[in-house]
Formats: structure tokens, sequence, C-alpha cells
């Protein structure tokens, strides 16, 4: 995939950039909870300023749904900001515009009125045709920024050439977000593993007992197509269970734990992957060329049903595989296990990465291409990671 960089901008000395960030960083008691987010639009930053410019950011913070709202302010990130790049300007929450999520062309006008370029670094939010992603490119001369250029590298190579055996596993609640992925990847890798929650719609439709477990019925169509389509799909063997009447939240939430097979009796609740099952991932994580996670395992926030998703974090910390982790949950149970340094690349985009590996292309990517094309600004060919 081609697109514009920075360079392709030309003498940016004296240019007003607007640079779209994703700052979509967890808040706790009114601060900063995790800044790896904020770190790593630095070197965009100071790329800019290096090259003349003076740059103003903009971002979105959690989902106030349109109108202002004090818990998604963005106070905290600017302090934050402001210990690692002092004098940056960070316009307020694009989400408190409505037309921010409905793409209103006019947002995108006010937002780019006072700036000669635009730059696009937020990749975790480059699957939404949000005004600010789609929006500027149409009206100013417009690249992709550094974080951009890695994170589509990344993915882009484990859809072109991934070293093999390419073994994705995917976790996480909604199988109807999934499916997409799932269907796309089972062309691409030797092997896809799936736990978490959304693994109930896949074993109801193959026929197995799943209890009280979240199921989506309205996707067991689609389920069984892929369970029959000959794909090298890998449901979990083994299960631990949560009895009825129990909660997750730690054991003071209260109820039975137990380890099933693949049937869970009436009432019963699956909450993890079970040891064997681990065991198993952990194996062909091992033995694989190239990784892609996405998603916990289990209710890993809960101590007693942690066990599987830290059993393939440690695997994919030690496995010699080319790893790379998408983002979201999955990169906050590395990170709290300490090990989100032990991986070959941690996406900052979730839903972002699954989408770029489902599709090959995001909203935002095609809104940089069409707007050198339409400029004739020339562009770049995405390396190959390696
Ligand atoms: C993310 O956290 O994945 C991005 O910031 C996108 O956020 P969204 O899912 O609220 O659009």
């Amino acid at each position: 995939m081609r697109l514009p960089t920075i360079p392709d901008l030309g003498d940016l000395g004296g240019c007003r950039v607007l640079l779209r960030a994703d700052l979509n960083v967890p808040l706790r008691g009114g601060e900063v909870a995790d800044d790896t987010r904020i770190a790593e639009i630095v070197p965009t930053i100071q790329a800019l300023r290096e090259a003349g410019a003076e740059v103003t950011l903009c971002s979105h913070l959690g989902r106030p749904g349109g109108r202002p709202d004090p818990a998604c302010d963005m106070a905290p990130v600017r302090r934050c900001l402001a210990e690692s790049v002092p004098g940056v300007a960070l316009l307020e929450n694009l989400r408190f515009d409505p037309g921010e999520e409905a793409g209103d062309p006019a947002l995108a006008e006010r937002l780019v009125a006072r700036h000669d370029v635009f730059v696009n670094d937020a990749f975790a939010v480059a699957h939404r045709s949000h005004a600010s992603v789609v929006g500027p490119p149409r009206l100013r001369p417009s690249a992709a920024g550094l974080l951009m250029l890695v994170e589509v590298a990344e993915i882009l190579s484990l859809r072109r050439a991934p070293r093999r055996p390419f073994v994705v596993m995917l976790g996480g609640a909604k199988v109807a977000d999934k499916l997409g992925v799932v269907r796309a990847v089972c062309d691409l890798a030797d092997s896809v593993l799936i736990g978490g929650a959304m693994c109930f719609t896949f074993l109801e439709a193959a026929g197995h007992g799943i209890g009280a477990s979240l199921c989506d019925p309205s996707r067991l169509e689609d389920c069984r197509a892929l369970l029959d389509g000959g794909f090298p799909l890998h449901l979990p063997e083994d299960l631990v269970g949560l009895g009825p009447g129990g909660r997750i939240g730690g054991p003071v939430a209260g109820g039975a734990v137990r380890q099933f097979g693949r049937d869970l009796p009436e009432g019963w609740l699956g909450a993890d992957i079970g040891p064997g099952t681990a065991a198993l991932f952990a194996d062909t994580i091992a033995d694989a060329g190239t990784v892609f996670w996405n998603g916990p395992l289990g209710a890993f926030e809960d101590p007693r049903f942690a066990a599987g998703t830290f059993t393939v974090a440690e695997a994919l910390a030690e496995t010699r595989a080319h790893s790379v982790v998408g983002g979201g949950d999955s990169g906050a149970a590395l990170a709290s296990m300490g090990l989100a340094g032990s991986v070959s690349h941690l996406s900052t985009g979730g839903g972002a990465s699954l989408a770029l590996l489902e599709h090959g292309d995001l909203p935002g990517l095609a809104a940089l291409r069409e707007s050198a094309e339409r400029l004739s600004l020339p562009t770049h060919e995405v390396e190959d990671r390696d």
C-alpha cells in the first residue's frame, strides 16, 4: 500500500499542522492511568517541530455521545502530554461535537480552518469514518504520521507474507464483531485458536452444552458455516465454569468454580479456557513463525479465570515467533503481567488492527491516499516490517 508521508508534504517551515492523534487513554481518579498512546505520538510531534511546523493536536476521549461530559474532559491528557512535549496545543474532545461520529464535513472544515496541512497518526481510530479522520484529507494536503506507518506495516505484513506457521488467536466477548476477521484469517493463517466468551456461540453451533454462557443466537448459522468449512479453526477442548448464582469479580463475588470438558451443565457460566486448552494453545504459539493475538481468553479480571489468558501471554512472551498483539484488553493483560515489552509489536489499536487484518485497508488510510492522488502529491510504499 502506498501512503503520503510527512516528507512527501514538502517544506513544512512555518506551516500550521493539525495532527490527529488517538489519545483515548484510560483515566483513573482524574489522571491518565496508562500513557502509552501519549508516548507513542511524541516522535511525530518532534519530527514535525524539527521540520519547522507549529503543531496542534486533536483527539477523541471516551464515548461522550456528541455532547460535553466532564468525565471525558481532555485536561488530564493535556497535563500528561505537557510533561513529554511542553507547549503543544490540544483541542477539546472531538466527540463533544455530534458532527464527529456523524462524519459531518462542516466539522472537518472548522477543524482545518486555521491549519495548512493535516497529519493523521491516529491508527487506533482509522477504522472509523469520523469527521476528523476522513474529512481533513479532502480539504488540506495530508500525510500519515510515523506511528501510523509502523502500525500499518506490521498488520499488512501479516496479510502479505507471515513467517509460517502463522497462528491467530482470538478471544473477547462479542462474536458478532469478530466473525468477519475470523473468516478472513481462516484464509491467511495455519491455525486459528478461538477462546474468550465468543467461543460459546461456536461451541453451541457445534452441538455442545454451554450452560448459562454468553451466546449470540443470531450468529449460530455463521459459526456453523465456518466450522463446516474445512478451515483450521480450533475451539477449546476444556473449560473453567462458574456455578449457578456466582458472579465474576473475584472469590468474594462467590460461586463454585470447576473444570469441564467441552460441555457445561445447565446454569454454569463458561469463564475461561481450561488448563488442557491453555497448554495446547501455548504449544501452538511456541512452534509458530508468526502469532497475532486479540482478545482475552477468559474473564481475566477475576483471578479465578485469569489462568488461560496468562498462560498464553507467557507463551507469547517466550516464543521465538514474530508476535503482534492487537491493543485493548489483550494489551492490558500483557501489561498487568509486566510483559508488554516482550512481544514484537503491541498495537495501539484493537478494533483498527482487526479491521486492517480483515480488509487490508481502512477509511482513514483511503482518505490519505485519495488526498495525495487529488493533489498529485508523492506517496511511499509502506515498508514490510522485515
Ligand atoms: C480505541 O480505543 O479502540 C479507539 O480510540 C477507538 O475508540 P472507539 O471504539 O470508541 O471508536
